[in-house]
């Protein structure tokens, strides 16, 4: 494979409204990034995601933007950013922003336009279509609940959305739109940013013929994802896309794209794919909190890696996955993978290990580095978010009662994810002076990063790990090394070996609260990271290896002598 400069990130996912404000609105913003620089640069990280700073209504938090040409003053300034993007240059950190091409606002001027003249050139950015009086175009639902359709008024029109009902789906087909997209795109690479993570791109294209389906839940709706998500025909505008802007910038590019069809994989992020890089969901819907793994935590990590560890394998060589744990539309890692009771030093420290060592990009989000969590909300009225509400509609509507569809809610709303970041035990966790937009979790008293700036904590840990990732002595392995699963029978451990050029690095990690034996022997040349403190000394010669409840090790290992 050749080598490329984006092969070695290491990323950090910032939720702007929930990072740092800096101008006492209660509102996360640009220059508060500015400010945490350091931190971040002492978390080792190389490269920095921002979520969308467009202008925007905030009905999807900044996913709904109506106007791409201008940061929301709610964030800052241009000037901020391209003081961010300098800033970070120094302290060698790439930034790359958020794209959001499959929808703009309903508040974008395209799109009051489009109201107004749905037969117009603006009628023709988005996807209108007619439905019967009352009666939309077909029964898709949203992907945030309820129809997939609006109307315009009391006309026979309706338009498209497959977000929130202020996220008009915008028309692919049409070539005026895709130019005026890519112009956009490259005045904001022309500013110097490193490149994007791209939203939502595996909807872009929606299969015309607009089947009405059985309906798939008691709302009469069906989810309907074959005919608008990774449909064939997408290709061509992702090619188009990628010619007309990244490969111009040589940028890198991390589109979210779940479930791309095995045979595609290499056209999407081969050598030469549309992106350079995807995230993919196969651990995001497992959840400890969910009936499925209810008390089964441990079969849930063991399905979780076997599913990892086939992408691994699928990938193996030929182009990179980008490794996440969290990110803005998940609940938190910890509360996601283990029960509360487990929940200590030994067991979130082994958590970045699963992941961060693997063949792909890997993306810290902000606070997972202290080990934040969601809290219970006490009424649904404590969200803000859109999508969490018709979630909270549906739940009502399968019978659920009202407590019911809250404590559902609490265990799975994304806006979990998004209270603000933890920095100190300070009035607002340090975050603002004022009251915050969103509650902070009480626990920042004692879950902060002030508090974490000790050795040994689970801040100092992660630092531990970055530093591991991007050692030069065992970079080129991490980055380009051969990936062999190890102890995969155990059920209890997440074990693989990495290999280059002679090199060979063994990743064991004990997902359990129980001490388990290693069904192989190895021998330990060097040990690079432990989330205990060894108190003997590494094992000399070939041995199986006793791990601790809880114990993430990361060694050199002799090849030759691993069977
Ligand atoms: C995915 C984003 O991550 C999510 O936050 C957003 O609501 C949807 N795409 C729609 O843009
Ligand atoms: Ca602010």
């Amino acid at each position: 494979m050749k080598e490329k400069w984006w092969h070695s990130l290491v990323g950090y996912q910032i939720y702007p409204k929930s990072f740092q404000d800096s101008n006492s609105d209660g509102i996360g913003d640009l220059p508060g990034i500015i400010r945490r620089l350091e931190d971040l640069e002492q978390l080792g990280i190389n490269m920095i995601w921002i979520c969308p700073v467009y202008q925007s209504p905030m009905m999807d938090h900044g996913y709904d933007i109506s106007d791409y040409t201008k940061i929301d003053p709610m964030f800052g300034t241009k000037e901020d950013l391209k003081q961010l993007i300098s800033e970070a240059k120094k302290r060698g950190i790439t930034v790359i922003m958020d794209l959001v091409i499959n929808h703009t606002s309903s508040l974008h001027p395209w799109f009051q336009e489009a109201l107004k003249n749905p037969e117009g050139k603006y009628g023709k950015y988005y996807i209108i279509r007619k439905g019967d009086g009352e009666i939309p175009p077909n029964n898709w639902r949203s992907l945030f609940g309820g129809s997939a359709w609006e109307r315009i008024g009391d006309s026979d029109n309706y338009y498209l959305h497959l977000f929130t009902v202020g996220q008009p789906d915008l028309n692919w087909e049409n070539e005026e739109l895709r130019k005026e997209l890519y112009r956009m795109i490259n005045d904001w690479l022309e500013l110097g940013i490193g490149g994007f993570r791209i939203d939502a791109i595996a909807h872009i294209k929606k299969d015309l013929s607009y089947r009405n389906l059985p309906p798939d839940g008691p709302d009469g709706l069906h989810a309907g994802m074959q005919w608008f998500r990774n449909v064939e025909g997408i290709e061509t505008y992702l090619r188009e896309l990628k010619e007309n802007t990244f490969d111009r910038y040589d940028c890198f590019t991390l589109a979210e794209v779940d479930d791309i069809p095995e045979e595609r994989l290499n056209a999407y992020i081969g050598e030469n794919g549309y992106y350079s890089s995807v995230f993919d969901f196969c651990h995001c819907f497992h959840s400890q909190l969910d009936g499925k793994w209810k008390g089964h935590w441990k079969e849930m990590l063991a399905d979780i890696r076997d599913r990892v560890f086939e992408r691994q394998k699928k990938m193996e060589g030929k182009g990179f996955f980008c490794n996440y744990q969290e990110n803005h539309d998940i609940i938190r890692v910890p509360d996601r993978f283990l029960p509360k009771e487990k929940q200590n030093f030994h067991s979130l420290s082994m958590l970045p290990v699963l992941y961060f060592f693997l063949a792909g990009i890997p993306m810290i989000y902000q606070g997972q580095e202290i080990g934040m969590t969601g809290y219970p909300r006490e009424k649904i009225g404590d969200y803000e978010d859109l999508a969490t509400y018709n979630n909270y509609q549906e739940y009502l509507l399968e019978g659920m009662t009202p407590e019911e569809a809250l404590e559902k809610i609490n265990a799975t709303s994304r806006e979990n994810a998004r209270t603000p970041m933890q920095w100190s035990s300070e009035a607002y966790a340090g975050f603002s002076d004022v009251k915050p937009w969103f509650d902070v979790n009480p626990d920042y008293v004692t879950c902060n990063v002030e508090e974490q700036r000790r050795p040994g904590s689970l801040r100092d840990f992660f630092r531990k790990v970055t530093a591991l990732r991007r050692d030069s002595a065992y970079e080129k392995t991490w980055v380009y090394g051969s990936f062999l699963p190890q102890e995969q029978e155990t059920g209890q451990i997440w074990g693989f070996q990495r290999s280059y050029k002679g090199q060979e690095l063994i990743v064991l990690v004990n997902f359990t609260d129980q001490p388990v034996r290693t069904v192989q022997a190895y021998l330990i040349r060097k040990v690079l990271l432990d989330n205990y403190e060894r108190t003997e000394k590494p094992e000399q010669g070939r041995n199986t290896i006793m791990l601790r409840p809880w114990q993430a090790l990361v060694f050199e290992s002799d090849g030759s002598d691993l069977i």
